[in-house]
């Protein structure tokens, strides 16, 4: 099988692969650069546990070819925390207990991620609408809206 080279940024390193010609890019973070945080769920883009950010934009990465990431920036779970600090959605969910099994904690944390950094002050409903493509079938999804939503007036350095 051909190989195409691709350099790309995850989280804060470049990383300079050689990728199958049709690769996901959920396999090329996971196998080829050690990226084990984006899980692989359905593998067919409905579940959303393999959610990434690339170029601050939330993607399925098993629905997307690896070979389109060349010269993007990609942010998995892998990097929200700033060395022992958790962020603060990881640190919500935690105290929030808005992870069970975790299947799904990747996915729904990036595509938080992004909510918070495009509206830092969103309603429940914009919560519930920005994770609508990420199903967890362990939750009901009330910790997980709670949860985002106390990162959110954390983040803002809000009261609750
Ligand atoms: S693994 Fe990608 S959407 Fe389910
Ligand atoms: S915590 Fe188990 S699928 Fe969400």
């Amino acid at each position: 099988m051909a190989k195409t080279p691709i350099t790309f940024m995850l989280n804060d390193a470049e990383k300079a692969l050689f990728v199958d010609d049709g690769a996901a890019l959920i396999d090329v973070l996971r196998r080829g650069a050690g990226d084990l945080t984006p899980k692989q769920g359905c593998a067919q883009g409905t579940c959303g546990a393999c959610t990434v950010l690339i170029d601050g934009v939330p993607h399925l990465s098993c629905l997307t070819l690896a070979e389109t990431v060349e010269g993007k920036r990609i942010d998995t779970t892998g990097g929200l925390a700033s060395g022992p600090n958790l962020h603060a959605l990881q640190d919500a969910f935690i105290s929030g207990f808005a992870a069970q099994c975790g299947f799904c904690t990747s996915g729904m944390l990036m595509s938080a991620k992004e909510l918070l950094d495009a509206n830092p002050n969103p309603t429940r409903d914009d919560v519930i609408e920005a994770i609508s493509g990420n199903l967890c079938r362990c939750t009901g999804y009330e910790p997980i809206v709670d949860a985002i939503l106390a990162a959110a007036v954390r983040l803002q350095g809000r009261s609750a």
